[in-house]
Parts: structure tokens; sequence; C-alpha cells
């Protein structure tokens, strides 16, 4: 049974006001709250348990180490990929910068994003263009905010290097059939990123099934720590990408003459990692798979309908990506009305949602728009809460307009 009240009573920041009333905390794309478990775990970390890892024949050392270990598995079981295939980044966009600079696709090679990618996913692969010689292709959207993917076919050439899409639009919260899309790859031996930064937190996600070459997502919009994320390389790919970061636990042995690295995940970990915010991450998986991560898409799909219906209601609304079957994000505009306007409005009545271009310019410019207000929901979201941010809304339009 999926009890909303306790969940709630996990996460001590919802019962902050703001501005004098309770917080109503909308703005989950950007990044979730943590509950007790997470923020248990950093304050044991360092009450218990810290010590620098891998290298210690000490108790505290040993110990450190194995949690962190842990962690590895525990993640790696949540995505269904092999321990040895997750490499622990800082986030989502330091896993892509990992790929864009350690890959060694062809000079003048080209890439192909979609109109609805994060700045995270477009600009690593604009680096690497100017670098290279190479050319950045788009895959166009619908007005809908759905990919047009037939339009993928005719993007891809004999120089195409590599296809880097979300799985899910962070904007628009748009679920891309990206199974199709690494299949049109495969036919084509070409490698697949996937950007999963908005899916783990609202589905299901297997990586071994959908079988792409990389995927990669951040700790904190999945109810962990910021600073930490994962890059997941399939094992095949392993070997071929290049570390370009180099330091202390990537190597096997070092001399003057020569540095021998170690195989692995561990030749992308250079330097002391973030330790507390792997084993907290872990802690947060673990947390999700206790509430059950199928439990929490059907509620916030609940959200979802709730509040689509209930926008749709108001005249001076416009949705974009205005569909249901997609993630629990609604982006959208009231119209003659700015979205910091209507987002600072919202703040007065203890609301926080995300205003601005979300990070995706492009698609912002698809819309020729400079910007939305997002509402995105979680596994603590209720429909009371819809309820009050729709009466809010309601009031600043009418200051507004
Ligand atoms: C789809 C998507 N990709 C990439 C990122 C970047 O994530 P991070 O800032 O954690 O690296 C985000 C964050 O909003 C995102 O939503």
């Amino acid at each position: 049974m999926y009890n909303i009240n306790d969940i709630r009573s996990d996460f001590p920041i919802l019962t902050k006001t703001v501005n004098g009333k309770p917080l109503i905390y909308f703005d989950n794309g950007a990044t979730t709250q943590k509950p007790k478990q997470v923020i248990n775990s950093i304050v044991k970390y360092y009450s218990e348990q810290n010590a620098n890892i891998h290298r210690g024949v000490h108790t505290l050392s040993r110990e450190a180490t194995i949690l962190f270990e842990e962690s590895r598995k525990t993640i790696a079981e949540f995505i269904g990929a092999d321990e040895n295939e997750i490499v622990f980044t800082s986030g989502t966009t330091d896993g892509i910068n990992i790929v864009a600079s350690g890959f060694p696709f062809k000079q003048g090679g080209e890439i192909i994003v979609s109109e609805m990618e994060h700045h995270s996913n477009i600009l690593p692969w604009q680096l690497w263009c100017e670098k290279n010689n190479g050319k950045l292709k788009v895959i166009p959207i619908n007005e809908d905010g759905t990919l047009q993917l037939e339009k993928l076919k005719d993007l891809i050439t004999e120089k195409t290097s590599l296809i880097a899409v979300t799985h899910i639009s962070n904007t628009l919260g748009v679920i891309n059939d990206v199974k199709e899309i690494i299949k049109l790859a495969k036919q084509n031996n070409i490698p697949v990123l996937i950007d999963g930064a908005q899916s783990v937190p609202h589905q299901k996600v297997n990586v071994k099934e959908l079988d792409a070459d990389f995927f990669v997502f951040s700790a904190h919009k999945v109810y962990g720590p910021t600073g930490v994320g994962v890059l997941w390389v399939k094992t095949n790919r392993m070997n071929e990408l290049h570390n370009t970061k180099a330091g202390g636990g990537t190597i096997k042995t070092v001399s003057f003459e020569k540095t021998e690295y170690v195989s692995g995940p561990m030749r992308f970990e250079a330097g002391t990692p973030n330790i507390e915010g792997v084993i907290a991450f872990a802690a947060a998986i673990n947390y999700v798979k206790a509430i059950g991560i199928e439990n929490i898409s059907k509620h916030e799909q609940e959200l979802l309908e709730y509040a689509t219906k209930k926008l749709n209601d108001i005249p001076e609304v416009e949705i974009y990506a205005n569909h249901l079957g997609k993630a629990a994000v609604i982006s959208f505009n009231v119209k003659g009305a700015h979205p910091f306007d209507v987002g600072t409005l919202l703040d007065k009545y203890g609301i926080a949602v995300r205003t601005g271009h979300h990070c995706t310019q492009p698609l912002m410019d698809h819309y020729k728009i400079p910007g939305t207000v997002r509402a995105s929901f979680a596994m603590y979201n209720t429909i009371g809460e819809i309820d009050i941010f729709i009466d809010a809304l309601k009031k600043s339009i009418k200051m507004l307009l």
C-alpha cells in the first residue's frame, strides 16, 4: 500500500513553511528532496565511518571501502547492470563529458542529438565538434513535443559517430522511444548514449534491456545527494573509452617511464571520490526500492492526470506537450504573463516551481518562448497540494492580467 503520509514523514523539509505557508515543492525535475534515510546515512558516515577508501589496511578504511563498493552493487542492481559497468561521476553532466572527451570517435564525425536535449547533452558534443571538425545534427520535434523519429533515418550517414538522446525530457516530460532509437543505431553500428537523468527517478530502467552503450544519471534527482552520479558503460565499451582524467585510484603500477591503469570503472574515478555521496546514493536507491519504483510511477501518473486536467480548465493556461503518457512534468505558460512573474507569485504561496528555459534553450526557440513555468512531481506530492497550487495560480493570474 502506498502510504503517502508515511512517505512524507520521511522528508523533514516537507514540514517547512515558506513565506508563512506550508512548502509545496514542485521543483523535483531540478532536484528532489531527501528522506531522512539519506540524510542519516551522511551523518552516520561522518560520525562513525569516515576514512579514505581502497588503499587502507586499517579497519575504518576497509569498512568504508566495503560500504562504497556495496553501493556500486546496489545501484548496479537497481538499473539491471553489472557492478563493473558502474562508473561513479559527479553527475549526469560529468558522465556525458567523460564520454565526449574519452571515446575515440573519428575526426570529422557526426553526433546526433535531439531538439529537446538538456544543455548538458548538447554542449559537450559541441565542444567535441569544435575540436574534431565534427558536426552536430538534430532530431526535430513535433508540436506536441514528441520526437520526429522518422527523421532519424535521414540524419544517419556513414559519418555518424554517436546518437545521444534524453530518455525523458526534463522540460516537457515527454518519454522518448529510446528502444527504437537504439535498434536503428545498432542496425547502423552506431553507439548510443542515453541521458537518464529524468527517467531513473520516474520509471523502471533496465540498462541491459535497453542495450545502449552509455547511460548517465544523477543521484540528486532520485532522492540522493548532489555531486554524485553514474555513468553506465556497457562492458565491451569499457576498454574503448579512454580516461582523460588520471590520478590516485586509477592505476595498477606507476613509474616515470610507464603507467599501467586498472581496467574497469575505477580507471575513470581519479582521486578521492565523493565517498559519503556514493553511500548516501545507495541509501536513496534502497529507499526507492522499498517504496517500489512502479508504485512511485503510478502515484506520479495520478498527479500528472489530475494537474493536467485542472490546468486545462484554466483558459489563460497553455501547456506544452499537452498530453498524458509522459513523466509527471508539466511545462506551461500563462498567456500574456512572463513565467518569472508567475513563479514569483506562486512562491508567495509557498509553492516552488521552476521558471525559465530549464537548460533547454533550443527547445524554447522551437516554441518561440523565453521560458515556461514547470511543475514537476515526486513520490511525496499530493492531490491536495495540486489543489492549493491551482487556487494560487488562479489568484496569481488575476493579479497579473
Ligand atoms: C535531462 C537532463 N540531463 C542532464 C541534466 C544535468 O544533470 P546534472 O546537473 O545533475 O549533471 C539534467 C538536470 O536537470 C537533466 O534534467
